[in-house]
């Protein structure tokens, strides 16, 4: 690579650390010197789409409070998406055994009793879809009467526009059983098609979970889904974040995070439940 090409399409280490910046303060997540290269070959797409000439220029460019809107298609670029059917599996059994029975019997009494699931940070839907499938499958036979409200909601509109369309590729729907994939899919092309009556379930929203006005759209929810984004967040974020899903669960909602996440250290407001196969956090 010619030196010019090279500073074009390369940051200085200033230019990174202000793009880490503005990253951090508009979304919490916080990316180390190490992931200078994702920025560098992700935001490249932004460079030609807005006719910059550089890497620095997309820089002064989002710096600039008149080009605030491109934030939005800076959270597209850098996010990291990776999400499958049924990835959970164990959190989904325990929420489909022990957690939203008990809400039920919680709610029992009450004129339409409705429970409602948010999926925070879902990325192209399948999360809030596979508890969709579940409550079809498995609940509502049961529990007729009972309302369900699930809610997908990302930082990113790209994917939210991917969930909404409900068409998946073989990857996404690997994890799943052959029941599930022939009854609520219809297979054509090598493309899964979502079924109406399970995208019915699900409402999506653009919901950046660092921006506290956003989140309070949200409240009275029965479980809250929030499982890999933490780790893209340092600890105040991590901090800031959990006490704003805190505030929207209901007194006796759950809160899930990913396997690989803990709230040791980021709050200590949750009661931590040991399920048979999982673990849980519960507003008391
Ligand atoms: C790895 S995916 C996780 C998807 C799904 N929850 C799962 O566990 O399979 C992480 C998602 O978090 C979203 N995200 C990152 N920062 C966010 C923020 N501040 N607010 C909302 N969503 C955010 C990303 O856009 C991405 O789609």
């Amino acid at each position: 690579m010619s030196p010019e090409v090279e500073s074009k399409y390369t940051l200085t280490d200033e230019a990174f650390r202000e793009l880490r910046d503005i990253i951090y303060k508009t979304s919490g997540i916080f990316y180390t010197e190490s992931k200078k290269y994702l920025f560098e070959s992700r935001i490249l797409r932004r460079i030609q789409a807005l006719k910059l000439n550089s890497l620095y220029d997309y820089v002064n460019f989002i710096k600039n409070p008149a080009n605030r809107g491109e934030l939005k298609n800076l959270f597209d670029a850098i996010t990291i998406n990776e999400t499958y059917f049924f990835r959970a599996e164990q959190q989904f059994e325990s929420l489909e055994k022990i957690i939203i029975p008990e809400l039920i019997k919680n709610k029992a009494g009450t004129p339409n009793p409705t429970i409602r699931i948010w999926s925070a940070a879902c990325s192209t839907g399948e999360e809030p879809y596979t508890i969709a499938m579940i409550v079809l499958e498995k609940i509502k036979p049961l529990n007729p009467n009972v309302q369900f409200q699930i809610l997908g909601s990302d930082i990113s509109n790209q994917v939210l526009e991917v969930a909404r369309n409900g068409v998946y590729k073989e990857y996404s729907v690997r994890n799943m059983s052959e029941l599930y994939l022939k009854k609520y899919f219809i297979s054509k092309d090598g493309l899964f098609y979502l079924k109406d009556d399970v995208k019915r379930l699900v409402r999506f929203s653009n919901i950046n979970l660092f921006d506290a006005t956003q989140v309070r759209m949200v409240s009275n929810c029965d479980v809250i889904f929030c499982a890999n984004v933490l780790i893209y967040f340092d600890i105040p974020a991590k901090q800031k974040v959990v006490s704003y899903l805190y505030d929207a669960l209901n007194v006796g909602g759950y809160l899930f995070v990913g396997y690989s996440e803990s709230l040791h250290g980021i709050s200590k407001a949750f009661k931590l439940v040991h399920l048979p196969k999982a673990i849980a956090y519960k507003k008391e």
